[in-house]
This record gives structure tokens, sequence and C-alpha cells, in this order.
């Protein structure tokens, strides 16, 4: 049973360690059992190609690539989840859910890495056409917590070592993101229980959703 009439994109965003995998996962399953056609994925990847390019983003070995390169590639797997994934399903009417979408490069290339903000939405016109997500939650964590619990499931990639001032750019960055568009960003403190974290996103979601 399809819901919708028209395609719905819903976005999650946070910093390393905010549960977004987690959370997004979850609503996802809910949502196909409230009997929604979903597309569950995520960035960089949700294709071959984009799984590719994010192998070469994310291994630590790969530690010299030019922040430039790193913009570039991040918005090549974009291309593609747009044009093999998240276009078709929102043509067809499904509800997307995508763990993470064009806020993590503004706020991880833009506010982390400093690059000029107008360059960033310039290749993202280029990339989207301006296409944002009809809501996107922002799991909110404090960086010290959120790299606390990656290190428990021992995930280490390049972004990830990162120093902590760099986090802590990107979170701030994020703050200021969401407070430009109140309407599309929904922050949550995630540093509650998944249980709580995934109660409070289902009824936002639930609010939100056009039926
Ligand atoms: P993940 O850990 O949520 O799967 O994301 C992989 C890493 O890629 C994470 O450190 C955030 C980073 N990232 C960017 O820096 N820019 C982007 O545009 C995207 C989508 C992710």
């Amino acid at each position: 049973m399809d819901k919708l009439k028209e395609g719905y994109f819903i976005s999650f965003e946070g910093i390393e360690g905010s549960g977004k995998t987690t959370i997004s996962r979850l609503i996802a399953e809910m949502l196909m059992t409230d009997g929604y056609e979903v597309l569950a994925t995520y960035e960089p990847g949700g294709t071959l190609i984009g799984n590719k390019i994010r192998d070469i983003l994310l291994m630590p070995e790969h530690k010299n690539m030019s922040h430039y390169t790193e913009l570039l590639l991040y918005n090549a797997a974009r291309a593609q989840h747009l044009y093999e994934k998240i276009l078709p399903a929102l043509r067809t009417g499904k509800l997307i859910i995508s763990d993470r979408f064009i806020d993590s490069t503004i706020a991880y290339q833009g506010y982390g890495r400093g690059i000029d903000l107008s360059l960033i939405s310039i290749m993202d016109k280029i990339v989207t056409g301006g296409l944002k997500p009809n809501l996107t939650i922002l799991l909110d964590v404090e960086v010290e917590l959120g790299l606390k619990r990656n290190r428990g499931i021992n995930k280490i990639d390049r972004l990830e070592i990162e120093e902590i001032e760099f986090h802590k750019r990107v979170r701030e960055g994020y703050h200021l993101i969401a407070a430009n568009e109140p309407e599309r960003f929904k922050v949550v403190d995630a540093s509650m229980s998944i249980e709580e974290v995934l109660q409070i996103v289902s009824e936002i979601i639930k609010k939100h959703l056009p039926c």
C-alpha cells in the first residue's frame, strides 16, 4: 500500500555518534509497518558507484586528501544517489528516509573544513538543482559523548579521527543551519536513550507527514 500521493523526503543529520543511523533505520522500519512505501538510504553511498566513492572518502590512509577533493567526491556520490535513487523514488510517490544529505556537506565541508559556503551552494545547485528534504531531523549530541559512543563500537574512519575542534565546528554549523530553516529542521536532544529519541522522532514525523 502506498499512502502518499506525492513523494516525501526526510533526512537525518548529526555529528559522529549522534545515533542517526540506528534511529533512521528504526524509523524506516516503523513507517514500512505502517504501510508506507519507504526508500531507506544513506550518504555518502546508497548506490554501487556511491559506495565506491564512500570507500575512497573514508579510508583512514587517505589522510592526505585535499578539502576540495573531499567536497567534489561527496557531491559526486550525491549526484549518483539522486539520479539512481532519490529522484525516481520521489517521482513514484515514495517516502524517502536518508541518513545524511546536503546539510552534511554544509556542516562538514563548510563549517568544519572552512570551505566558502557560497562555493558549496554553487556546487549544490549543479548537483541537486536546489532540492532539499521536506523535513530534516537533527540529532544533537555533545561532541565528547558522540565520539565516546563511536569509540565504543570501534567505528574509525578518516573524518572520525579528526581533532575534536573539527567536530565542534561541525556541531556548531548544524546549529546555525537549523536556526536558518526552522520550518524544515527539527532539533532533537540525542543524549537520551534510543527508545526516548525514537519516541520523540516518530511523533515529529507523524505530525509532518502529509497523510
Ligand atoms: P556516516 O558515518 O554517517 O556514514 O558518514 C560518513 C562520514 O562522512 C561522516 O564523518 C560525515 C561525512 N560526510 C561529510 O563530511 N560530508 C557529506 O556531505 C556527507 C554526506 C558525509
